[in-house]
């Protein structure tokens, strides 16, 4: 292999600042100054010169954006500070509310609280971590603790810089922000699928988030992503004093901020943005479903502090949602997971906002009454960021006299089992426990990512063995043999083996998955993380009673009585059996730690310690069986204070909170 002299070291060096320089200006600033032909033409001398000297290949080369191979599975990231959600204000004085409490808890005078304003995008929210100024993970909001590492398919995305700007950069910077895609990419993007035969994505959002989250890098690099920022996580080497500041420093930095931030001294330019916002809103090349509105000082956002998962110093005022007006040309009857019938109005296909809609849910038979919906009616259709589209109301002066009532079906739609309203309940529900219908829904959540995980059992699939009476629950997966398979229609023997391989790897899940795979009603990914983390096995979590359950922070009497009744159907107790009798292996974790003084305690940190970092000492009070939180309440056990506190030593000393040093705390917890 030739060895590089100085020469080529120094000319791949300014190749890479000048095409990473060119990549700017084109994506992040919509303004290039070279052409696309020269453009390639310093890209070709790059690749040309790496492949002589692959030794000198760096990550933050931009040939390296889809270099990478397919994944396996994406590793799992835990944000070193919770990315947090938003409050939502849906009107005016909600957000007025919002300001009141703001003046209230930071208890300064009115002018000087400024907002800084900014769009709220549709899209997926992700963080990327930059280590001397190298872009080194990048992961999905995930829980908003732990999300997925997607590093591979983010460097695709050409506004997400490789190598920061600027001669003096951050040891460490977090940042965070929305990738999205925009309306007319979105558009290209299905009708290019429809032609493949490709499932179609129902939303922009859904069409990012979808990219994203691909296990090969190739696929993402395909779709047209862009990513703004709007904030950041943890900051090493640089101070901040603002979020103003903050983002604008990210500007500089290279990415990509929207244009339509504003610093606002009042609340009266707060609603002027909101108006200029929402007449803007059609013309954006984005969605985006309101507005987000930030307390801009640091101090106060830290004196503020959040409540559960959510800021106190900011709030999401989001848009009203977008109406259209059509006619519906049948109701039909839809049977879910659980059995639940669902009324939906079948429609004249109609844009809303940017998407088409050709069905529309009517929620339940009280629903259907109380707007009077009859078929054959003109009626306004409402789309709202992730709601499913809905009927809101009748346009009473289209009625010709031809429209028919619709009636809730005594028996099940799919299985002609009786259909029941529970007392007190809104919902009709089929009794049959062999519902062709509940099991398809059951099997396809069974196997979906984050439950067991079967790469490549699609709901076609999954309904044809079902139908076929190949499978009725599901245990009968891991019972599967070849010749089964091959029953299947456009079944060859390559595809059956990679099914049969899916369903084999899918015996060892984690606790976590096992448990949300169920499909307990009620417990979604994050609730199962609760209960795998409080009961270890899903024989003890079987053995809880409806009190035990509500002793778990987080497990309130409904989702209690839910997976009590999950663990007391006999129906249920044998799909356990067979799934164990199926080979899948039922992770038990460690047993409860046993009981230290920290145990069931919640813990906050302020201020810098010397013999820990945060995360250090976040991992040993949580393996110790205390709880971190991140502001201080009368809930807070104990408040360890560090080198240079801040609000939250002051809110423990206001509270009269148990506050510790360092040296206590390490006597506390034996380290
Ligand atoms: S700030 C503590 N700013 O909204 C503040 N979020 O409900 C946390 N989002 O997951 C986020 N645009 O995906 C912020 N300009 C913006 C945003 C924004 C969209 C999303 C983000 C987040 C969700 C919070």
């Amino acid at each position: 292999m030739p060895k590089p002299d100085k020469k080529v070291i120094d000319r791949i060096q300014e190749l890479k600042e000048q095409i990473s320089y060119h990549n700017y200006l084109y994506y992040v600033l919509d303004s290039p100054e070279i052409s696309d032909v020269e453009y390639d033409r310093l890209f070709d001398e790059l690749l040309e010169l790496e492949k002589k000297y692959p030794e000198l290949i760096t990550p933050d080369s931009p040939t390296q954006r889809v270099g990478a191979t397919p994944l396996e599975e994406f590793k799992t990231v835990r944000h070193s500070l919770p990315m947090l959600s938003l409050n939502k204000s849906t009107s005016e004085p909600e957000f007025l509310d919002f300001h009141r409490r703001v003046l209230e808890l930071s208890g300064v005078e009115e002018k000087k609280i400024k907002y800084t304003v900014e769009p709220k995008f549709d899209g997926l929210a992700i963080e990327l971590v930059y280590r001397k100024g190298i872009f080194s993970i990048g992961s999905t909001r995930g829980d908003g603790v732990v999300g997925e590492d997607v590093t591979q398919n983010l460097k695709t995305i050409k506004t997400i810089p490789l190598k920061l700007l600027g001669k003096t950069l951050p040891e460490l910077l977090e940042v965070r922000g929305e990738v999205i895609i925009n309306k007319d990419d979105f558009e290209k993007l299905n009708k290019q699928r429809e032609k493949m035969g490709e499932p179609l994505f129902a939303n922009p959002r859904n069409a990012a988030a979808g990219s994203v989250r691909q296990l090969d890098p190739k696929i993402t690099s395909s779709r047209p992503l862009n990513m703004f920022v709007y904030g950041t996580g943890r900051v090493e080497g640089k101070s901040l004093s603002n979020h103003w500041d903050s983002i604008h420093y990210l500007k500089e930095l290279g990415f990509k901020l929207s244009q339509w931030v504003e610093l606002c001294d009042n609340v009266d330019q707060v609603k002027s943005y909101y108006d200029k916002l929402l007449k803007l809103r059609s013309a954006l090349p984005y969605e985006i479903d309101g507005m987000v509105i930030k307390v801009n000082e640091f101090v106060l956002q830290e004196k503020l502090g959040e409540l559960s998962r959510s800021p106190r110093w900011a709030v999401a005022w989001k848009f009203p949602a977008q109406q259209e007006n059509t006619k519906i040309k049948d109701i039909i009857v839809s049977v879910g997971r659980t059995g639940a019938l669902t009324p939906v109005a079948i429609l004249e296909p109609v844009r809303v906002g940017g998407v088409e809609v050709s069905r529309a849910t009517l929620h339940n038979e009280d629903e259907v009454k109380k707007k009077d919906v009859r078929i054959g009616d003109t009626v306004v259709i409402q789309r709202a960021g992730d709601v499913i589209p809905e009927v809101v109301s009748v346009v009473s002066s289209k009625r010709t006299g031809k429209e028919r009532k619709f009636l809730m079906p005594d028996k099940c739609p799919v299985c002609g089992s009786k259909v029941e309203r529970p007392e007190g309940e809104a919902i009709h529900r089929c009794t049959g426990i062999a519902c062709p219908a509940q099991i398809k829904e059951n099997l396809a959540h069974f196997v979906s990512k984050g439950a067991m995980d079967m790469d490549g059992l699609g709901y076609k699939f999954l309904e044809q063995m079902v139908d076929k009476k190949i499978i009725q629950d599901q245990a009968d997966l891991y019972f599967l043999k070849k010749e089964d398979m091959m029953k299947m229609d456009r079944m060859g023997d390559k595809l059956a083996e990679n099914l049969l391989n899916a369903i084999d790897k899918s015996r060892n899940p984690s606790l976590i998955n096992l448990i949300y795979a169920l499909g307990i009603r009620n417990v979604g990914y994050h609730l199962a993380g609760v209960l795998a983390k409080n009961f270890k096995s899903i024989d003890n979590l079987a053995k809880q009673t409806v009190d035990d359950l509500t002793q778990v922070y987080e497990i309130g009497p409904i989702v209690a009585q839910s997976i009590y009744n999950f663990f007391h159907n006999p129906k249920n107790l044998k799909v356990l059996e067979k799934l164990k009798k199926g080979g899948v292996k039922f992770p038990v974790e460690k047993a409860k730690i046993k009981e230290t003084p920290l145990s069931g305690k919640t813990f906050v940190l302020t201020g810098g310690l010397d013999s820990f970092t945060r995360e250090e000492a976040t991992k040993i009070i949580e393996e110790m069986g205390g709880r971190i939180s991140s502001s201080v309440s009368k809930k807070t056990d104990f408040v360890v204070v560090g080198k240079y506190p801040g609000s939250k030593y002051d809110d423990a000393l206001r509270l009269g909170i148990k506050t510790m040093n360092e040296e206590e705390f390490k006597k506390m917890t034996g380290k």
